[in-house]
């Protein structure tokens, strides 16, 4: 048999063409129709609430039979894995940007209710990197490396929960116009209705529906309201200036109760909603995760007819980087 320079004797080499031909085959044969839903939940002001609703709404999608990857893309200001009682990840987002560790190596997988387990709904995070600049500032090898890890997620997960952090830098809001939802999380304090309108503000028109492709755009939620009435007064606010000053205003979703439960849960390093699903933020919780599922299995019709390359995780990603690069050229 003659053998070639490079080691491998023709067969081999046919073999091993043919097992990459097989693979890539094999692939695409098993990559299912893009479903992936993408929501990003962002914030005017910090500290009203964005992680531990990202988190707790990750319980209740795996509940109602889904798998989720949450992921803390709260860059600098990372502390989803505390916050769900992760102790020392070894692993995080950073390594994933460097490329020397692969997605499944770095993401944690939680225990999950009976319920969940049942219907094959999970939990998994991806821990962001404590102290990593804005995804804005990564250069293009980075992004490509981060990219190329993360179309992996379309095979593993139904819904990708963004934790996109507080304010209206570029990185948090490219985040929200690269995803299908995004969940504005308000509280009904007047610096956070005022911070939670600038974010829209800053949006401009990628706030509304009809400007992405079959996404829904932005949606409100009022945490830590101390009532229904309340949440829907001050969410009435926000799309009364929305429709005002800017000519259209974004969707409320709902509202989640003010409750002691999240604070102790907190200084614990539990997830309320694995401890305490049927307390009153709890309820709150299911009660947005059902009209989220019935939201996006609504937009499934419609996102059948889009292009594969507009859908799921890929249309998020291509998305993400017109985003990130549009303005640096
Ligand atoms: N619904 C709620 N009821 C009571 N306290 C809450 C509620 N939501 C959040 N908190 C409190 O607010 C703090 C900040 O929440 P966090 O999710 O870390 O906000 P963010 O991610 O927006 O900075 C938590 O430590 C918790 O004590
Ligand atoms: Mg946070």
């Amino acid at each position: 048999m003659r053998r070639y320079d490079n080691g491998y004797d023709t067969d081999q080499a046919g073999e091993l063409r043919r097992m990459v031909t097989d693979n890539r085959q094999k692939k695409k044969a098993e990559t299912p129709p893009a479903r992936l839903h993408t929501l990003s939940i962002l914030s005017g002001k910090g500290g009203v609430g964005k992680s531990n609703i990202a988190a707790a709404l990750s319980f209740a999608l795996a509940d109602f039979g889904k798998r989720v990857v949450l992921i803390d893309a709260d860059l600098g200001m990372a502390n989803l894995d505390i916050l769900c009682g992760v102790r020392n990840a070894k692993y995080n987002i950073a390594h994933l940007i460097e490329g020397s560790r692969s997605l499944n190596e770095i993401l944690v997988h939680f225990k999950t209710s009976e319920r969940a387990t049942k219907l094959n709904g999970s939990v998994s995070l991806l821990p962001g990197g404590y102290g990593i600049r804005e995804i804005a500032d990564l250069d293009e090898f980075a992004l490509e490396r981060l990219f190329e890890s993360l179309s992996d997620l379309e095979m593993m997960s139904d819904y990708l929960i963004m934790d996109a952090g507080a304010g209206i830098h570029k990185g948090a809001l490219s985040f929200a116009y690269a995803s299908e939802i995004t969940l504005l999380i308000t509280t009904p304090e007047p610096t956070s209705i005022r911070d939670a309108y600038g974010v829209i503000k800053s949006l401009g028109s990628a706030a509304w529906q009809e400007s992405k492709d079959s996404a829904t755009g932005v949606m409100l939620i009022v945490n830590m309201a101390s009532s229904s009435r309340e949440a829907q007064e001050v969410a009435e606010r926000i799309r009364l200036a929305s429709m005002q000053f800017l000519g259209n205003a974004p969707m409320y979703l709902g509202y989640v109760l003010k409750d002691d439960v999240i604070e102790r849960s907190v200084k614990n390093c539990r997830i309320f909603y694995r401890s305490d699903p049927d307390s009153n933020a709890g309820i709150c919780i299911r009660n947005l995760a059902g009209d989220l599922l019935r939201m996006c299995e609504g937009m499934n019709v419609e996102h059948e007819k889009l292009p594969e390359k507009k859908k799921g995780i890929r249309g998020f990603l291509s998305r993400l980087s017109e985003k990130l690069f549009a303005e640096n050229k």
